[in-house]
């Protein structure tokens, strides 16, 4: 099977996406080419969503995709021309300069027909034509239904055109607009938003490294039903480990229990407990080369973990209290398996502080070994826990000391991840 099975049902979007400006998009030349599918109304989405982004989006029609939608739909959500088969002999130069001129081609929906013709260097549109004159990536994300995905034909295409370095970008498996169940459905907007991020990162400044990042609160549970937690939404920490993946790297998120979806292309380690994490952290520094460590770990579990849900009759019947033991702190763990390994490793650490921030902040980085710390003023407004926003303080190397002001968290995490690009790449 050749679609994307490494797009699990939490790696679905980055819900930034569907509101804001992205920086690597920003200014991009993104042509989208449209085949004619019933999902082509999924395409103009796609078109809105990237031009909000930021992008320039040429879309280019095929007489198929026009029985489906319209010129101007596109062209109302673009703001641009849009390039159909009724071009004149004049224009064919500037129309095969599309190709030539792109930072990435997208045909979505890619119908079995168009997929055949592009693995075999077909050229008979525009759309063919510019895809042979294409020296951008290319992504394809196969949309068809009857189990024609499944055909060998259209497998050995979709083989063909991967042998050649095209990105397929899925398709899902699910329910088709015949009523059948199974591969052909077109991504979502947003995986394919988070797929085409992947396309054009991949040459950028973190290229080559593998990044960690923890995420999301720890629970601690005292019974089966109840744990001890904190406010933490996960947010920073996966607008970090985007921020990552628009710089080329590789990255594995551990987080805790949150709602915000994993970055499309980032490996995903769930934890429950600050045991887990600290585990699922120490079992992979040999693989990282960065550590990021946004997680609100818990400094305390219950100390005895009842197998049976506690009674309340039970609970109430003396003033109940909860003994907590001391959790392992990781950062500290990793320190240490520092020293005693001499990997180099580069830790940036996170402080939640609420007074004398600064000085609380440059200790807990000595004590804790980090190289860089980002101080967040959790008792600032509209920053901090579960906000859309924050602003941080950030400490590193040779007296490095930025303030990040109010914004959003993936702008906040943008700003971050190019302090420590530049650091990786100067030393
Ligand atoms: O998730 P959001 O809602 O987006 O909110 C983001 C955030 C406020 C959680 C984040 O910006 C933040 O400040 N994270 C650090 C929270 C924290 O636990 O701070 P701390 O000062 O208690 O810990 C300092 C560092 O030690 C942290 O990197 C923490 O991961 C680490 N630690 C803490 C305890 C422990 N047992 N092991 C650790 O490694």
């Amino acid at each position: 099977m050749l679609y994307c099975t490494h797009l699990g049902t939490r790696q679905l979007h980055n819900a930034e996406s569907d509101i804001m400006t992205i920086t690597l998009l920003q200014g991009k030349r993104i042509v989208l080419g449209v085949t004619g599918s019933i999902a082509c109304y999924k395409s103009a989405d796609l078109a809105s969503k990237l031009t909000q982004a930021g992008a320039l989006v040429d879309v280019i029609l095929t007489e198929s995709a026009q029985q489906f939608v319209t010129s101007l739909t596109f062209r109302s959500v673009t703001g641009r021309p849009v390039y159909t088969d009724m071009w004149s002999h004049e224009q064919h130069v500037q129309h095969i300069g599309l190709g030539e001129s792109a930072d990435l081609l997208i045909i979505s929906p890619a119908t079995a027909h168009t997929i055949a013709k592009l693995a075999h260097g077909l050229a008979d549109n525009l759309l063919t034509v510019t895809a042979l004159a294409a020296r951008c990536p290319v992504l394809v994300a196969p949309a068809m239904d009857g189990g024609m995905f499944q055909h060998p034909a259209v497998q050995a295409n979709l083989m063909l055109l991967e042998q050649r370095g095209v990105t397929l970008a899925g398709p899902a498996e699910g329910r088709m607009a015949s009523g059948l169940v199974g591969p052909g459905r077109l991504l979502e907007t947003p995986e394919l938003i988070g797929m085409i991020r992947l396309a054009l990162g991949r040459d950028g400044l973190l290229s080559g490294k593998r990044v960690l990042v923890t995420t999301g609160p720890t629970q601690e549970p005292f019974d089966p039903v109840r744990y001890i937690t904190n406010r933490s939404s996960g947010k920073q920490g996966v607008a970090l480990a985007q921020a990552a993946l628009d710089l080329g790297a590789h990255v594995t998120v551990i987080a805790g229990p949150i709602a915000e979806p994993i970055p499309v292309g980032a490996a995903h380690v769930p934890v429950q407990t600050a045991m887990e994490m600290h585990d699922a952290v120490l079992g992979r520094l040999a693989a990282a080369d960065v550590l990021v460590k946004v997680a609100a770990v818990a400094d305390f579990r219950p100390a005895i973990y009842s197998e049976q849900k506690i009674k309340k009759t039970k609970l109430s019947a003396e003033a109940p209290s909860i003994q907590l033991a001391r959790n392992l702190d990781i950062l500290a763990a990793v320190h240490t398996w520092r020293a005693a390994t001499g990997k180099a490793l580069t830790v940036l650490g996170f402080a939640a502080e609420t007074e004398d921030v600064i000085n609380h902040g440059r200790d807990k980085m000595s004590r804790k070994g980090m190289d860089f710390i980002a101080i967040n003023d959790v008792s600032a407004a509209n920053a901090g826990f579960q906000s859309a926003d924050n602003q941080v303080i950030l400490l590193g190397p040779d007296g490095l000391q930025v303030t990040i002001p109010l914004q959003s968290k993936a702008k906040v995490a943008e700003q971050i991840m190019a302090h420590l690009a530049a650091y990786l790449n100067s030393s």
